[in-house]
């Protein structure tokens, strides 16, 4: 089989998987489960393969990719897998020098505050993650009918890792770039958007179902100034991918006040952390996109009943949702007990079979 059709079974595979039928909208046997960061910490057989393995390095073996990826699809029968990888892998592709510290996240060694920065990022290429093509066509081999999510990050968040250097609160020297220059911040995050697009583009071109756009820092923005200096570079991200038969998901955390501009922005899905029920989310949004969430991760730590209550919570107010895939608000808190995620697969799984 050639390449390109071996591609194409991987989507046709899936193509009538309740997740991806979810995302289109469509009537489906249960609600489909995924989580954010299902692949990791929270997982003792994530920990056993990682050993003496730093992050980005994982990231550049497709068959460890390949066996991370998998994990929590085996232990928790969730209804998609999502492509083990991390938002700064593609600016460590076009030679920026950061590395993500354990217990802290990506830190950038030079940090961008100047024009003569913009010259650091050039386009990226197929060939420079390769690892990533490599990765995703054995996966969608393995995953059969179980859609593969593959993802980038918002031109926005991964401006703020760049100007920052590191993680930050309050997002300030950021800021100060995208008030005090928003000609050169405007040339920042059109560069960013190039650079995530062509990284959505070969994980859809290696076979990926679907794409999720993570703008985790917008909601620290006023929806006018989204609107103007943000909004813009996410949506190029979205064009560019838009003739792919492919959903596309947008999240961010604590983005209640941009929900209708996250969907504007040109996402088939929008993403909603747990601040904002998931009625009022759809009212915000408007019709005709799906919503993805939105159970607290923090709820996890409490006992099964309370669990199974908040989770009941949040199936009640999608009741009336023309499509709903059921996630976390934020990403799996590492301390997570992994046996709970397996019974909330389940329980959401039972309780909302058709
Ligand atoms: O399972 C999945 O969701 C797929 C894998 C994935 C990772 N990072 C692996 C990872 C995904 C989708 C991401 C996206 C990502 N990376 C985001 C957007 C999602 C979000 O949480 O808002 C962001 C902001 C980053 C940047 C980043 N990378 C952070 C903040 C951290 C955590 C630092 C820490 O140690 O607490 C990372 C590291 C990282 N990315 C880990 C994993 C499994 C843990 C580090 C490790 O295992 O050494």
């Amino acid at each position: 089989m050639s390449e390109r059709s071996q591609q194409q079974t991987g989507r046709t595979a899936a193509h009538d998987s309740a997740f991806l039928r979810a995302c289109r909208r469509e009537p489906v046997p249960h609600t489909p489960v995924w989580f954010m960061r299902q692949a990791g910490r929270s997982l003792p057989e994530f920990r056993k393969v990682r050993e003496g393995i730093a992050m980005l390095d994982s990231c550049m073996r497709p068959e460890l990719v390949t066996e991370i990826t998998l994990q929590p699809v085996r232990r928790h029968n969730v209804d998609a897998a999502v492509f083990y990888s991390d938002i700064v892998v593609p600016l460590k592709a076009i030679g920026i020098e950061l590395d993500i510290k354990p217990g802290v996240g990506p830190v950038v060694e030079r940090p961008f505050r100047s024009r003569a920065d913009l010259e650091r990022l050039r386009p990226l290429e197929a060939g420079d993650v390769s690892y990533v093509t490599e990765a995703v066509r054995m996966l969608t081999a393995e995953l059969g009918a179980t859609p593969l999510i593959g993802f980038a990050g918002a031109p926005f968040t991964l401006a703020s890792y760049l100007v920052e250097g590191g993680p930050s609160r309050n997002h300030e020297h950021t800021k100060a770039l995208m008030y005090g220059d928003p000609e050169l911040w405007t040339e920042l995050v059109d560069r960013l958007a190039d650079i995530s697009a062509a990284f959505l583009k070969v994980q859809i071109e290696a076979g990926a179902s679907a794409v999720q756009l993570f703008d985790s820092w917008a909601g620290a923005l006023a929806p006018a100034d989204y609107r103007r200096l943000v909004m813009p570079a996410s949506a190029k991200v979205f064009d560019a991918v838009a003739g792919y038969d492919v959903p596309r998901i947008h999240f961010g955390v604590g983005t209640g006040e941009l929900l209708g501009l996250l969907g504007e922005a040109g996402a088939d899905v929008v993403g909603v952390d747990w601040r904002v029920p998931l009625d009022e989310a759809a009212r915000r949004v408007g019709p005709g996109k799906a919503l993805q969430g939105n159970l607290d991760p923090a709820v996890l730590f409490a006992p099964r009943a309370a669990v199974e209550a908040k989770t009941d919570e949040v199936l009640r107010a999608a009741r009336g949702l023309e499509g709903h895939v059921f996630n976390l608000g934020h990403g799996v808190l590492p301390d997570t007990d992994p046996q709970a995620l397996t019974h909330l697969v389940e329980y959401v799984h039972e309780r909302t079979a058709r």
